[in-house]
Order: structure tokens, then sequence, then C-alpha cells
């Protein structure tokens, strides 16, 4: 898989791609990411990317150009052209759900938006799949691209070595649940003891156990997740 990141703040990112697992799966040839200034299509002298809103209001909107032409230069740069986002909390909520189907792009193009937002344009010209983490403001899209890129790369075949331990993840299954209650050494610690079931050996014994954690986790945690759903009240 090939990601391009488009963003003002390239330098957030060495730090975050250089980590362990990520490090290993473009060591691996697994994933390329490329991280790209959009400063660098700006027009004029002073290269400037943001202007005040036409209408008046606090704070400065991205113009359209450097956008617009950043995103088309890349996107023709590599084949194929890939998945265009827009990170923003006007898009469409990320869940497991949205990061399968984004996992399944050879190529994601991710912009970042910054300020206050970016010119309206950019929106109707691009067409991008406009993508939030959550319902909350955050300075900026790069951190919310970190969030899709890991959440992506670790579906990516190959990334996580064992390819089971994706498929175990919360939210994984259908219906979505959460996961269950892990343990490892030591089998006690200050009075507390790993449950039983754990040490038998007797592995559909734990599996049972198991699958009885998510539901009842989830029943107490994030009923949410439940609802209209049958599969759970078996
Ligand atoms: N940019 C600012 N807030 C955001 C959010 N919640 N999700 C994605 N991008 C954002």
């Amino acid at each position: 898989m090939r990601i391009d990141v488009l963003t003002l703040f390239p330098e957030m990112f060495p730090g975050y791609l250089g980590q362990s697992l990520l490090k290993r799966a473009i060591d691996a040839g697994l994933v390329s990411i490329e991280v790209h200034n959009i400063r660098d299509w700006a027009r004029g002298k002073h290269q400037q990317v943001d202007d005040r809103p036409f209408g008046g209001g606090p704070g400065m909107v991205l113009r359209p150009e450097p956008v617009v032409e950043c995103v088309e230069d890349v996107q023709q740069r590599g084949e194929p052209a890939g998945h265009l986002i827009l990170l923003s909390p006007q898009g469409r909520r990320l869940d497991q759900r949205a990061v399968e189907q984004l996992a399944g792009h050879e190529r994601l193009v991710l912009v970042c938006g910054r300020y206050e937002g970016v010119d309206q344009r950019v929106i109707e010209i691009l067409r991008p799949d406009e993508v939030s983490i959550g319902d909350f403001v955050l300075n900026g899209g790069e951190v919310a691209a970190m969030v899709v890129i890991d959440a992506v790369v670790r579906l990516v075949p190959g990334v996580l070595g064992d390819e089971q331990s994706n498929k175990e993840d919360s939210f994984s299954g259908e219906p979505p649940l959460l996961e269950f209650a892990q343990y490892t050494r030591p089998r006690e610690y200050r009075g507390m003891k790993v449950p039983d079931v754990l040490l038998t050996g007797n592995h559909p014994e734990i599996a049972r156990w198991r699958d009885e954690q998510k539901l009842e986790r989830t029943r107490s945690r994030r009923a949410d997740l439940l609802q209209d759903d049958d599969a759970s009240k078996d």
C-alpha cells in the first residue's frame, strides 16, 4: 500500500513514521509513505497558503490553489491516483468498518486541513472522502491522518506478523464487540488471581469464556454497538 500525506507541517511525521511497527512495515516494503509540503505549491514571493475568510470571522482559511494543485500533482505522480481523503471534523466518522474499507485501497492520499478550514472550492473540485476521527476539533488534520495511517496499516497483510491478531481486535467482528480481558504473568498479583479457565489449557472452554466476556463488556460499556443486532441476544 502507498500513502501520500499532504500537510503544512511535514515535520510532525518523521517521529511517528519511525516507530517500531510502522518502521518495520516500511522497511519490509509493505507500505510506502510520502509526506508532501503543501507550501511547496504556494504561489508568490511569500508562498502564502492561507488568508482571511470572506464575510469576516476569526482565523484563517486555506487557499484553494496550493491545496488543489498539490493534490493534482501528487496524484499524477503515481499509479493509481489513489483514494483521496480530507481529514476534517465535518467528515464521516471513522470506525473500524471504515478503516477496513480504506485498507482495501492500493493507495491513499491524505490531505490535512488547518486553520479554520479549507476553501469550499477545494472540496467541490476534488470531491474528497471527508473523514473525521471523532466529534471534537483538533488543531489540524495531521494527528487525524496519523490515526488513519495507524489503523489502516495494521490491516495490511504481513504487517502484524500474526495474521490472527487483527481479527481478534475490538470492533473487528460482526457485530463489532470490545475485546476480552487479557492476563499475563504473574498468576497472582496483589491478591488478584488470573481466572482459572485461562490456566486450564482447554481451548474451547477458553474461547467460550472470551466470547462471553466480549458480549458482557460490550453490553455494559458500549451498548450502542449492539443496537438492532440479533446475534447478541443469542
Ligand atoms: N481536523 C480537525 N479536527 C478533526 C477531526 N476531529 N477529525 C479529522 N480531522 C480533523
